[in-house]
C-alpha cells in the first residue's frame, strides 16, 4: 500500500493494526553510460512495492535525492548536503510519529547515504534522550540496503562473478531494466573500468572514474537478472520488516 494513494482515514485505520512503515531512500545521480540517473531511488522503490505485496506493509514516499556530492561533476546529478539529508529524514520520521507511527524501516539504494542515515537516526533518538522522563512513544528506525542481503550477494556472484562492481553495478542497472524496460539504454563502454579507491569531491571523482563507473561492467545487466534480484531482495525485505515490527 502506498501512503500517497490512501486517505487519512485509511491511514488512521491502518495504525490500529500496525505502526510500521517502509520508506525507500535513494539518490539522483549519474550511473555510468547506461545507468539511469534515478537508479538508486528506483531500486528500493520497486523492491519495497514487491515486499508490500507479501506483507501488506505501508510504503511512504521515496526520498529520491540523497548524499551524492561526489557525483555532481556529472550532469543531472542532484545532491543534498549531509546536514540537509539529516533534516529531511528527521522531519519525515517526526511527522509520521506525531500521529502514531513508531517503526521506520528505511530501504536504501545508495551506499553514499549510509553514514548520513545513521547520523539522522542518532538525531531522532536525541529528541527523546535529552528529555528527562520523556512520554514520547518509542521510535525505532532501521536501515536496510536492498543490495546487501547475503542472498543478493550470492545472486550477483552467480550472474556477474567479480564484475558487478561498486558503482553503476550491473545488478542495480538490471533492476531498473526490469522495472522500466522502455528505458533500457545502450552505449559503448570499456570492460573493467577503474578499480575502487578513495575519493573526495566531485572533481576528484570524475578525474578518477571518467565514465562514472567504479569496477562495474554495467553492460552485463539484463531485465531477467533484474527481476530475479528484485524478487529475492523483496523476500528478504518482507522477512526483515516483519521481524523489525515485532522485536523489542
Ligand atoms: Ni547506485
Amino acid at each position: 500500500m502506498l501512503l500517497q494513494m490512501m486517505t487519512w482515514a485509511e491511514v488512521e485505520r491502518h495504525l490500529k493494526c500496525s505502526n510500521g512503515i517502509v520508506i525507500p531512500i535513494g539518490s539522483t545521480e549519474q550511473h555510468g553510460p547506461i545507468g539511469l540517473i534515478g537508479t538508486d531511488a528506483i531500486c528500493p522503490e520497486v523492491i519495497a512495492g514487491l515486499a508490500a505485496e507479501k506483507t501488506g506493509a505501508l510504503i511512504g514516499p521515496t526520498i529520491s535525492v540523497g548524499m551524492a556530492q561526489h557525483h555532481l561533476a556529472f550532469p543531472g546529478s542532484i545532491a543534498l548536503r549531509p546536514t540537509t539529508l539529516i533534516a529531511v529524514i528527521k522531519d519525515y520520521v517526526l511527522s509520521l510519529a506525531r500521529n502514531g507511527f513508531e517503526r521506520f524501516y528505511f530501504l536504501n539504494g545508495h551506499g553514499g547515504n549510509i553514514a548520513t542515515v545513521g547520523a539522522a537516526f542518532s538525531e531522532i533518538y536525541s529528541e527523546t534522550s535529552f528529555e528527562r522522563n520523556s512520554t514520547r512513544p518509542p521510535i525505532r528506525c532501521k536501515l536496510a540496503n536492498w543490495f546487501a542481503f547475503p542472498e543478493i550477494k550470492t545472486l550477483c556472484e552467480e550472474f556477474y562473478g567479480d564484475r558487478d562492481g561498486r558503482h553503476a553495478t550491473a545488478s542495480e542497472v538490471a533492476v531498473t531494466q526490469y522495472a522500466y524496460p522502455e528505458h533500457i539504454k545502450r552505449a559503448e563502454m570499456d570492460k573493467a573500468p577503474p578499480a575502487a579507491r578513495a575519493f573526495c569531491d566531485a572533481v576528484d571523482y570524475r578525474m578518477l572514474f571518467p565514465d562514472g563507473r567504479i569496477e562495474a561492467d554495467s553492460f552485463l545487466a539484463t531485465p531477467d537478472h533484474g527481476e530475479r534480484l528484485a524478487r529475492v531482495s523483496a523476500e528478504c525485505v518482507a522477512a526483515d520488516f516483519k521481524k523489525f515490527l515485532t522485536e523489542a
